[in-house]
């Protein structure tokens, strides 16, 4: 294992504790793990097994109880909630089961409002959401609402949103679980391709098996540990 310059995320025995005294529940249970930058990455696991929680501590959206997060080589956990926002904001994009699109505006306006509230440089927004549509594919389709597109280029459009301020990482909580699995094994397409054309690093969660094949690594998780590296 390397040094952890060039990872871009490391755990370091993370345990998530819900609750206290009595009622506490321990649902990480000591995860490490170091994923180096430019790698497509699945966990896997049962339901109930941590993948969500475990995603959302590498995502700086909730904080371990016991180890550390470093993101980039800085130590998330002893950051400020601030610091903390800043990064995820800049740094890090987010995609989840559920779309989440705003019903009324296009695919491009949708991802424009996004820059629009992160403080993106006002000028570089229009190529910035054009950028991001076309690499996703929807570029012809980008003055579609939600309802008039299907579920996968939906999730086109939320992942588009997701990357157009150029992150180093993106974290994807099962991208593929509300779409049929061809269209899901596109969208991994399309993670594939940041992954090798950005050298951005995409870790998702999945119960897909297809999918598990075309990742380059997959961690499997089982009552809150990693169990076994594939
Ligand atoms: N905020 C919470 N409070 C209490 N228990 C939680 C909370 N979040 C998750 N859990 C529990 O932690 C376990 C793992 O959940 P989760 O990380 O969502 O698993 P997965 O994404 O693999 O289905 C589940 O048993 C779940 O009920
Ligand atoms: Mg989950």
């Amino acid at each position: 294992m390397t040094t952890g310059e060039q990872d871009i995320i490391r755990a370091s025995g993370i345990k998530r504790t819900f609750g206290k005294g009595q009622g506490a529940v321990t649902v990480l249970k000591g995860v490490d793990l170091a994923i180096p930058a430019g790698r497509l990455i699945a966990f896997k696991g049962r339901s109930g097994s941590g993948k969500t929680t475990l995603i959302n501590l590498l995502g700086a959206l909730d904080r371990p109880t016991e180890g550390k997060v470093y993101f980039a080589g800085r130590e998330m956990s002893a950051l400020s909630d601030r610091q903390r926002d800043e990064i995820r904001r800049k740094e890090m994009g987010l995609v989840f089961q559920s779309f989440a699109l705003i019903p009324l505006m296009s695919a491009y306006e949708n991802v424009e409002f996004i820059l629009r509230i992160s403080d993106f440089p006002a000028k570089e927004r229009k190529d910035a959401a054009i950028r991001a549509l076309d690499q996703v594919g929807l570029g012809p389709r980008m003055h579609h609402r939600p309802f008039e597109m299907s579920g996968g280029e939906q999730q086109r459009t939320a992942i588009a949103r997701a990357i157009a301020h150029r992150p180093k990482l993106l974290l994807a909580d099962e991208p593929t679980a509300e779409l049929d699995s061809r269209t899901g094994l596109h969208i991994i397409k399309v993670f594939r391709d940041l992954v090798q054309q950005q050298g951005m690093t995409v870790i998702l969660t999945t119960h897909d098996p297809a999918i598990m094949e075309i990742v380059d690594q997959v961690y499997e998780l089982e009552d809150g540990q990693i169990v076994a590296q594939l």
